[in-house]
């Protein structure tokens, strides 16, 4: 069959006001770009000549500029769902302007084939290739890309000339049945592969073709300082010791890591330190930090959703392509993210918090409490599933003015039951095995900044300590209150509370 060429404003002009729009994409890894760009300013125009126009996005993960950005710029956005790191987006969340569904990366595929979020009118989908015979071979990220295309009655491609097309055979596309047909996944080490390397539609669903030149827009991280070392350092210590003792098997398991600049910390730290053997990565995102070290022999193998790094790393591994094509696996983020394997495999999982209680539980996605910040993403589906379960964070924010340890976290994503070990610059706090208020005494006394020592040890007085887990309720919240008021937590004076 042979394709229909069309422009983006062409594409664009097909997505209607109330439309659902499915894009490829995990970050602004492989996320189509150039439609979503066309329908904003469609949004734009539709807006000044005062009609309504807004549309719903459905997306592996978080995208880039060119969609989130632009879309809650033009105020074109009703609903989004799972997760997004874009400012511009952030602040319209926060201002009520757009319903925003925050749920586990690993449930988006499944959540739209059971019907949860309605139906789906378009996908766009970025490819380096697309066959006359419906082969859709994907860029830097599998996402949810092959539900949508399975959902969709209509596909768009994005065919992305900025991507080499020696990424095909990169991707391993497996969809899993619902219940009740679903079977085991079959995977049972970090590079096993299940699927076929592109997503097979019936070409007669693709009604058009939009030839793009545009590249990933990918986030730079701040570099590293003091404080990130640190925290690297001690996740490192802590693995080599969990390794020594035989909790971790000499051979290692395979890790799962965050993003950002913690993140990128963490396995420089792992990558440095010798005494623990080559390893593999089970996980969602590969950032720059993971590529240098399967060039230098650190890590055998990565398992992940998307390649998440800068263009020239990623023009780099196009060019080396020989060295990666057994060294690297895309998968659909159902199945990088997948509780059932992620159990089997053992992985190990280093993700980052915004604040940790005093029971070991933990807040990744609100500030206060109440304003979004990005979103759960993967972070609750590898915790809760994790051979060992790790969060990092610096012990305060703006300056000192806030603890990341807490008496209560404002907003609960991870629970105590599933968070293992919290590692911030000032040391470990190692929960297994602990009762609450034993957890509690570990994290003030390695993790609180030494600023907070005191406070939250006289929080703990405040509630008496005879209870399982000990709280004042009414003053659960007091160092949240603190800062609203003063802007400082460290101003806090419990004898209010009394
Ligand atoms: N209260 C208020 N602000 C806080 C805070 C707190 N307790 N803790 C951190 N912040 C602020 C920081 O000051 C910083 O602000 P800035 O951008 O104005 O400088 C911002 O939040 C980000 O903090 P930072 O320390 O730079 O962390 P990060 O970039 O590593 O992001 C998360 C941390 C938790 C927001 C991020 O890891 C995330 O979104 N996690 C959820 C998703 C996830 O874990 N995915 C799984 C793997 S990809």
């Amino acid at each position: 069959m042979s394709f229909k060429f069309i422009t983006a404003a062409e594409a664009a002009s097909l997505v209607k006001h109330g439309h659902n729009i499915g894009l490829s994409g995990f970050t602004p890894a492989g996320t189509a770009k150039a439609v979503t760009a066309e329908v904003a300013k469609i949004a734009e125009a539709e807006h000044a000549k005062g009609n309504p126009f807004q549309i719903s996005i459905f997306t592996g993960a978080s995208t880039g500029d060119s969609c989130d950005g632009v879309l809650a710029r033009a105020k074109a956005l009703r609903y989004r769902a799972p997760y997004t790191t874009n400012p511009d987006f952030r602040k319209a969340v926060n201002n009520g302007e757009i319903a925003y569904n925050d749920i586990h990366l690993s449930q988006m595929a499944q959540e739209l084939r059971y019907g949860f979020m309605g139906k789906i009118d378009y996908a766009v989908i970025e490819a380096c290739e697309v066959t006359a015979d419906g082969k859709i071979y994907l860029t830097a990220a599998g996402g949810i890309a092959p539900t949508l295309c399975h959902l969709a009655p209509y596909i768009i491609v994005e065919l992305n000339r900025a991507h080499s097309n020696r990424m095909m055979g990169l991707h391993d596309v497996y969809e899993p049945l619902d219940p009740p047909y679903r079977r085991e996944i079959p995977i049972y080490k970090a590079s096993d592969r299940i699927g076929v390397p592109y997503i097979q539609v019936d070409p007669k669903k693709i009604i058009g073709i939009v030839e793009t030149n545009w590249p990933d827009e990918a986030r730079d991280f701040a570099s590293s300082d003091p404080v990130t070392d640190q925290i690297g350092q001690n996740v490192a210590d802590f693995l080599l010791s969990d390794m020594k003792r035989g909790i971790i098997p000499s051979t290692f398991l395979p890790l799962q890591s965050g993003v950002g600049n913690i993140a990128n910390a963490v396995l420089g730290a792992l990558g440095r330190e010798q005494a623990i053997p080559a390893f593999e990565m089970y996980t969602e995102v590969i950032q720059n930090s993971v590529i240098d070290l399967i060039r230098n022999g650190r890590i055998k193998f990565g398992s992940t959703c998307s390649l998440t790094v800068t263009n020239d790393c990623l023009q780099g591994i196009y060019d080396d392509m020989d060295f990666f094509r057994d060294k690297l696996v895309l998968r659909p983020s159902e199945i990088s993210n997948n509780p059932e394997v992620i159990r089997r495999l053992g992985v190990i999982s280093m993700n980052t918090a915004i604040e940790v209680d005093l029971y070991g539980n933990v807040n990744s996605t609100h500030i206060s409490g109440t304003k979004m910040m990005n979103g759960i993403g993967g972070s609750g589906d590898f915790t809760r599933n994790a051979y060992i379960s790790i969060f990092s964070c610096p012990s305060t924010a703006k300056n000192g003015a806030i603890s990341a340890i807490v008496p209560m976290v404002s907003h609960e994503d991870h629970s105590e039951h599933s968070v293992n070990i919290i590692i911030t610059e000032q040391g470990i706090a190692d929960l297994r095995g602990k009762s609450p208020k034993e957890r509690a005494a570990a994290i003030i006394e390695n993790c609180a900044h030494p600023d907070y020592k005191e406070i939250l040890w006289d929080y703990m007085k405040l509630g008496g300590g005879k209870a399982q887990t000990p709280h004042a309720i009414q003053a659960a919240l007091g160092m949240h209150a603190e800062l609203g008021k003063s802007g400082d937590m460290r101003n806090i004076d419990w004898a209010s509370y009394k």
